[in-house]
């Protein structure tokens, strides 16, 4: 969010064209930290406290970038709200109305022209309402649900896409017997359907993990592995990958064990709302950025049964 004070205060300082500045009076040690900086806005605050919650690094407005100049001297910049240095990736969180964004899309477009090599991300009111609603919060958390607004992916097609995922890690794992991981319970009918696709000796086993709720207490397994995967070819299998920070925390906690290998197999892609770009070996389908359920997806525990994958109705979810 672009605070108007210190956008005053930006005009009229001379940078050189192409030279962020570091605005040091806002630097932030990297999080996980008890001391919070002041936000400028409580949406922010709660995004910070997500980020510690997957134990994912950030700064707060650690930089301005400048954006135009007269006369040598700076007349508007942006100053990002988040930076998050190991994914090399700066985020703007606006929780302005979907119509009054137009400028701050202008900014952005401005701002990539200009450093064309920094890594920047729009979260809109619309994509920071779904973060907060996956966990139970927001505007949008309490929703009205009422029903399934279209098939996205049939039972056939998806039994035909499994079948094919299937046969593809038979053949790539030819030789080895892989340990399939899956993540509780969104994944119960994929993994059970993938794994009687696969016609190697597999060995299968479930993990479970805290979700944000608020607190501040990081994401933690709540159950582990009871296989011992240290030297054994690991795909991690998973229902759907939104922001991707589940599976960053999962990748790091399975590398901790000392597999041969690791791997992931999604049957759902949601790429659009991407955070942590994590590579995916395997993928079932790419979703829009709608809320999906059935064939084990779930929206507040419902529709899990539904052999089916559908997208809900978009007026319940906004
Ligand atoms: P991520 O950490 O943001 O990638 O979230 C991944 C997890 O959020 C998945 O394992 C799902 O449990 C849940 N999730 C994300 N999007 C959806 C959806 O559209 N339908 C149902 N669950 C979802
Ligand atoms: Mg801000």
């Amino acid at each position: 969010m672009l605070v108007n004070s210190r956008h005053q205060l930006a005009v009229g300082c001379e940078v050189p064209p192409g030279e962020p500045q570091q605005s040091g009076a806002t630097q932030q040690e990297a999080g996980p930290s008890s001391k919070l900086p002041t936000f400028a806005h409580p949406s922010e605050r709660e995004f910070a406290q997500i980020l510690d919650f997957y134990g994912v690094k950030w700064q707060y407005e650690p930089r301005s970038f400048p954006l135009r100049w007269e006369e040598g001297r700076v007349i508007e910049m942006l100053t990002p709200d988040f930076y998050l240095p190991e994914l090399d990736l700066y985020i703007e969180l606006t929780t302005l109305k979907q119509s009054l964004v137009t400028e701050k899309n202008r900014k952005l477009r401005r701002l990539r022209e200009l450093y064309p090599d920094v890594n920047i991300k729009l979260l809109y009111r619309r994509d920071y309402h779904r973060l907060l609603a996956k966990y139970g919060f927001g505007p949008l958390a309490q929703a009205e649900v009422t029903g399934i607004d279209r098939v996205l992916f049939t039972t056939r097609q998806v039994q035909q896409r499994v079948g094919e995922l299937g046969r593809q890690i038979s053949l790539d794992y030819k030789d080895t017997k892989p340990v399939l991981v899956g993540v509780l319970r969104g994944v119960l009918c994929f993994m059970s359907d993938l794994m009687r696709e696969i016609s190697l000796p597999v060995e299968v086993d479930m993990m479970s993990i805290s979700r944000y709720n608020g607190g501040g207490h990081g994401v933690h397994i709540t159950k582990d592995l009871d296989l011992e995967i240290a030297q054994r070819d690991v795909i991690l299998v998973e229902d759907i990958v939104d922001s991707g920070m589940t599976l960053n925390y999962l990748l790091g906690h399975l590398r901790a064990k000392g597999p041969a290998s690791l791997e992931i197999c999604a049957l759902l892609d949601k790429r659009a709302r991407r955070l942590v770009d994590i590579p995916i070996k395997y993928i079932g389908f790419e979703v829009p950025d709608e809320f999906v359920v059935g064939y084990g997806l779930d929206y507040l525990e419902k529709y899990r049964n539904l052999p089916f994958i559908g997208a809900l109705k978009p007026e319940s979810r906004e």
